[in-house]
């Protein structure tokens, strides 16, 4: 039909682009994660993450005031577990005085409407930095899972709203609303992290957590044996429908931006919120690229933002949250 249809006139001015924007990025968007550590008076930048940092309780509070102020409503909890308090059982997860608990009961004093999320999985816990109890050089499910069970309902118990399972263990999501529902947390919601690949976009993570998996004889080096194989597709269709029908209230998939065609195959297939996570390695790749002044900072995370939203995120979780919102302001 050319030149009836010019597509150019959409694109005129900034006032005619704005009008016809199909994806738009607001602080609604974001999950905020935070890194948790023992001490006082603690704020220390994560060596391969620059501007991001790792807090103690007390400066904690402060951090999420601002980020309440900014119109940032949500978080995701992690901590750095002391050496000498993990085992290959992850004991320590389900302390009802540890610091997750800590930290959950820190956030809802300063701030008692932030949603408050927590990760539950066993390698900051664990002395050899896995996700699962380990017996015999093997990863073993069905323990881990009744470990995973009683971390979440202790969660629940420290007021969390959410708890977010990212240990790729089955039959984990089903475990944990029965646990959850048998105590009556039933307002107590499942963000699973479904489709979560094993990928080495993680790196910067552990080291802000000291949970690298440990290169020792008889241990398994890498997540392989139950995070997702990235050459696969359909894999990541099944995973999210059995959390679903497990009663996950939001699926995510995990990294974000090499995994885009999948987080828009999830969006089309299910109905419940799904949540990507833009993972460290994504932010400290930017991070770096910027430092050396190779790319503009501010617009490829905008771009990025943007195109996992554009893919069907309905929840981002991002550490560039706090950049994205104060360059929107
Ligand atoms: C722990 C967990 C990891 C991440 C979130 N939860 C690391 C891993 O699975 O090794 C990665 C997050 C990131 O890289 O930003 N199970």
């Amino acid at each position: 039909m050319y030149p009836i249809r010019r597509n150019r006139r959409l694109r005129t001015n900034e006032a005619i682009r704005s009008l016809v924007r199909e994806t738009i990025i607001s602080p609604n968007d974001f999950l905020v994660p935070l890194f948790v550590v023992e001490g006082k008076g603690v704020k220390e930048e994560i060596a391969s993450m620059p501007n991001y940092y790792r807090f103690s309780l007390d400066l904690l509070e402060g951090e999420v005031k601002s980020l309440w102020s900014l119109g940032l409503k949500s978080v995701l909890l992690f901590v750095k577990v002391p050496d000498n308090l993990k085992d290959n059982k992850g004991t320590e997860a389900i302390n009802t005085n540890g610091l997750m608990q800590r930290a959950i009961k820190a956030v809802k004093n300063v701030c008692p409407d932030m949603l408050v999320m927590t990760d539950v999985a066993l390698d900051p816990y664990s002395s050899y930095g896995h996700d699962g109890i380990i017996e015999n050089g093997k990863i073993i499910n069905d323990d881990t899972v009744e470990v995973l069970a009683e971390m979440s309902l202790s969660h629940a118990q420290a007021g969390a709203n959410f708890v977010a399972p990212s240990d790729m263990m089955d039959g984990r999501i089903l475990a944990i609303r029965e646990t959850l529902e048998d105590e009556g947390y039933t307002d107590t919601g499942i963000m699973s992290y479904s489709a979560k690949y094993a990928s080495a976009f993680y790196g910067p993570f552990r080291d802000a957590l000291d949970s690298a998996p440990a290169a020792i004889k008889d241990i398994p080096k890498d997540k392989k044996t139950y995070q997702m194989d990235y050459s696969n597709r359909f894999e990541a269709i099944r995973e999210t429908e059995m959390d679903i029908d497990e009663g996950a209230d939001i699926v995510m998939v995990k990294p974000g931006l090499c995994y885009l065609d999948i987080v828009r195959e999830i969006k089309n297939e299910v109905d419940v919120p799904v949540a990507v996570y833009q993972v460290s390695g994504e932010y400290s790749m930017l991070k770096a690229a910027a430092e050396k002044g190779w790319l503009d900072h501010d617009a490829v995370m905008m771009e990025q933002i943007t195109a996992i939203k554009r893919a069907g995120a309905d929840v981002i979780a991002s550490y560039f949250a706090k950049d994205v919102v104060k360059l929107l302001s």
